[in-house]
C-alpha cells in the first residue's frame, strides 16, 4: 500500500512507527499534558483511557490500522463537517436558502459548547463545526427517501463508509440525559430564528448523529471520500459533489479544532476534525485521511494522542498543504 509515495516506508511501517514514537514520547508528560476523558457526558467518562487506535485509508481503497482499530466508539463532532455537507447536498439545487449564508462560516474565537459566541454577534451566525451551527445544520436536513430526517443522515453517513455505523443507544441516553447546555443553545436558536422546528427536535437528531459509532477504520473511510472529492474510494458511489467537499475542509481548516484551529493550522496544515469521545480525522485531498482514536483530551476538547500523531506524519512527510 505505497500511500506515502516518496517514501521508502509503506503506511504500515509509517504508522506501526509514530503509534510506538507516540507512546515514548507520552512517558515524559505529566497528567495534565497527558490530558483528561471527556467527562460531561457519563458514559464518555467511562472510557478506558488507554484505547489508541490509527487507520490510514487512501484513495484507492488501502486501508491500513494499527491498536484498537476494531473498537467502536461515537464520532461526536467528528459528524459535524459531513452533516454539513448533507445539509449542502440537500439544498444545492434551492436558489432560495443558502446554508451557508444561514449557519455563517467564520471562526468564533470561542469554546465548541459557547453561549456567548450566540449573543455576541448581531446575526448571531457562527460556523457548522461548533454545536450551535450544528445543530442548525442538522434542522436544515431534509427527510430524503427515508421520510425521516435522522434515517437519511445516517444512511449518507454509512454511504461515506463501509454501511456499519449504527447509533450507540448508551451514549445517546447519556448524552441526552445531561446535555442541558446544548438545550439552552438549541432554544436560543429557536429564539433568534436561526431554525424553525422544535429546537428540541433539531437537537435529539444532533445527539444522534454525534452518538453514531465508528472504528478509526471507518472513520478514515469517511476522510478518504473526502481526500477522494466525494467518491466513496471502496463503494466507488459519488456522494458529494467536489465543490462541497471544499466547503467541508474549509470548514474543517477554519474551526476544526475549535479555538486551537489556526495555531493547528500553522503547525500541521491538514484539514482536521475532533470528537469529545477521542477521535481526531486528518485529510490530505487527493491522497488519503488518517483517523486516531485516544481518549484523553486537552482542554479545547482534541484528543491529545491524536494531535501527536498527525502533527507527526505530517512534518514527517511535510504534507501542510501550503
Ligand atoms: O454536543 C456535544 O457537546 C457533543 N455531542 C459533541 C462535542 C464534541 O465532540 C466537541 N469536540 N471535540
Amino acid at each position: 500500500l505505497p500511500v506515502f509515495s516518496k517514501s521508502q516506508f509503506s503506511a504500515k511501517e509509517v504508522i506501526n512507527k509514530v503509534y510506538q514514537e507516540v507512546k515514548n514520547s507520552e512517558k515524559k508528560l505529566s497528567e495534565q499534558e497527558k490530558g483528561k476523558v471527556a467527562d460531561y457526558i457519563p458514559e464518555l467518562a467511562a472510557a478506558n483511557p488507554e484505547y489508541f487506535a490509527i487507520s490510514i485509508a487512501n484513495i484507492n481503497g488501502g486501508i491500513e490500522s494499527i491498536g484498537d482499530f476494531n473498537v467502536p466508539f461515537s464520532i461526536q463532532s467528528i459528524s459535524k463537517p459531513f452533516i454539513y455537507g448533507l445539509a449542502l447536498k440537500d439544498h444545492q439545487n434551492n436558489s432560495k436558502f443558502s446554508v451557508d449564508d444561514r449557519v455563517g462560516l467564520n471562526a468564533t474565537g470561542h469554546a465548541f459548547n459557547s453561549i456567548v459566541s450566540i449573543t455576541e454577534k448581531e446575526d448571531h451566525k457562527q460556523n457548522p463545526m461548533v454545536n450551535a451551527g450544528a445543530i442548525q445544520v442538522t434542522s436544515y436536513l431534509k427527510e430524503g427517501a427515508e421520510r425521516d430526517k435522522w434515517k437519511h443522515a445516517l444512511n449518507y453517513m454509512n454511504s461515506l463508509s463501509d454501511g456499519k455505523a449504527f447509533l450507540g443507544e448508551k451514549v445517546y441516553r447519556s448524552e441526552s440525559a445531561t446535555n442541558q447546555n446544548n438545550q439552552k443553545i438549541a432554544n436560543m436558536l429557536f429564539d433568534f430564528k436561526m431554525i424553525d422546528e422544535n429546537p428540541m427536535d433539531a437537537l435529539d437528531r444532533y445527539t444522534k448523529a454525534c452518538s453514531i459509532m465508528v472504528t478509526t477504520k471507518q472513520l478514515a473511510l469517511m476522510g478518504a471520500t473526502l481526500a477522494n472529492g466525494g467518491l466513496n474510494p471502496v463503494s466507488k458511489k459519488r456522494i458529494l459533489s467536489n465543490s462541497q467537499v471544499i466547503n467541508i475542509l474549509s470548514q474543517m481548516v477554519v474551526s476544526g479544532l475549535y479555538e486551537n484551529s489556526g495555531a493547528w493550522w500553522t503547525e500541521v496544515g491538514l484539514p482536521t476534525k475532533s470528537g469529545v469521545a477521542g477521535g481526531l480525522l486528518a485529510v490530505y485531498p487527493h491522497k488519503y485521511a488518517i483517523a486516531v482514536f485516544s481518549p484523553r483530551l486537552d482542554k479545547a476538547g482534541n484528543s491529545v494522542r491524536g494531535q501527536a500523531v498527525i502533527k507527526k506524519i505530517s512534518q514527517m512527510y511535510n504534507l501542510h498543504l501550503l
